[in-house]
């Protein structure tokens, strides 16, 4: 039992690895899935695309919440996440971190746990003490 609970936690993983089938990796060959539960109770779903231009690569996590905020939605529950290897661990990369972090710094992340669970993780825990509205207020010259 993880500390935090998530209802549908391993509903939400199985979403994320049928997620994955399109990732477009040919550079890297490491596919990635990503399902993100929005309060209402919806999933918006994501897989990375890269390019032959590789710092252009979106990862899964940011294609599933930029779907889901250019259609309105804002308010976040969970995201779970995958790689190629459906038990293995994949957290979310620094960047997508800090994306989550700016709808949802309380968000649930679930992933594998190696062992053939799940883990989850907070987001804080993930990134804590992350750049936001306060540092760019304080930050601004007076
Ligand atoms: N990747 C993701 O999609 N999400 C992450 O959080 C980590 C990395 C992708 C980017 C790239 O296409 C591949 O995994 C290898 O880094």
């Amino acid at each position: 039992m993880s500390p935090i609970d998530v209802p549908g936690a391993e509903s939400l993983l199985r979403q994320a690895i049928q997620a994955r089938d399109p990732a477009y990796a040919p550079y890297s060959g490491f596919s990635v899935g990503a399902a993100l539960l929005d309060t209402s109770g919806s999933v918006h779903t994501g897989c990375n695309v890269e390019n032959v231009s590789f710092g252009l690569t979106v990862c899964a996590e940011r294609t599933a919440i930029f779907k889901a905020v250019s259609q309105g939605i804002r308010d976040f529950r969970a995201i779970a996440v995958v790689g190629p290897d459906d038990r293995a661990a994949c957290a979310p990369c620094g960047s997508c971190r800090q994306v989550l972090a700016e709808f949802a710094p309380e968000l649930a992340v679930v992933t594998p746990d190696g062992a053939g669970g799940i883990r989850i993780w907070s987001l804080t825990e993930l990134l804590p003490a992350a750049f936001d509205r306060t540092d760019l207020r304080a930050g601004r010259p007076s």
